[in-house]
């Protein structure tokens, strides 16, 4: 999932976003995961939100991962969820992607200290959020935002840095299946 997360976290920064907010979410009751990346970069029109779900479609001469939304989409079906998104043209997309939690083909959550490390190291200019919620319950894991308040001038993209991130990340991330 956290390759998944990445990839489309990718897609966001293309877009110019300035900032970029996961939030992760369980739900016991409804036995669901949800993973949601919001950002405020340049949209897309009806028309391409219809394209994007085409695995043939791409506005990049080159696929670098070959991930891209209709793989994604493709393992929320297979887990018994589904791949909704939301954009406006020069206001931003949202993406969320829904799981049936106990399916037996639904994919772990993975590294996300890793995937948070990748994405700030690669482009400290940009704020990132991490939101986790459980069953309603929001919780911010992490905030680039408060972090740079906290660094006092020290860059996101120090490799002290970047370990705290990584391990923090990891360890709040613990108990998320
Ligand atoms: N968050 C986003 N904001 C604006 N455009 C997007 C966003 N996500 C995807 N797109 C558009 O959809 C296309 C397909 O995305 P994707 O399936 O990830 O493949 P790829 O990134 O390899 O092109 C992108 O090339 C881009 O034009
Ligand atoms: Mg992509």
């Amino acid at each position: 999932m956290s390759l998944h997360v990445l990839d489309v976290a990718e897609n966001s920064i293309d877009a110019g976003a300035g900032l970029i907010v996961i939030t992760l979410s369980e739900n016991e009751k409804e036995d669901s995961f949800s993973v949601q990346i919001e950002d405020d970069g340049k949209g897309m029109d009806e028309e391409m939100v219809k394209r994007v779900l085409d695995p043939f479609f791409t506005t990049k001469t080159v696929r670098r991962f070959g991930l891209g939304i209709p793989l994604l989409e493709q393992s929320c079906r297979e887990s018994g969820g589904g791949l909704h998104i939301e954009s406006a043209a020069g206001k931003g997309t949202t993406i969320n992607a829904r799981f049936r939690k106990s399916h037996i083909d639904r994919k772990p959550l993975g590294d996300m200290g890793s995937t948070m490390m990748t994405l700030i190291g690669g482009h400290p200019e940009i704020d990132f959020e991490l939101r986790f919620e459980k069953n309603g319950v929001a919780d911010s894991v992490l905030s680039t935002r408060e972090l740079r308040k906290e660094l006092e001038g020290v860059p996101l993209n120090e490799p002290a840095v970047l370990k705290y991130i990584r391990e923090n990340v990891n360890e709040a991330m613990q108990e998320v299946y």
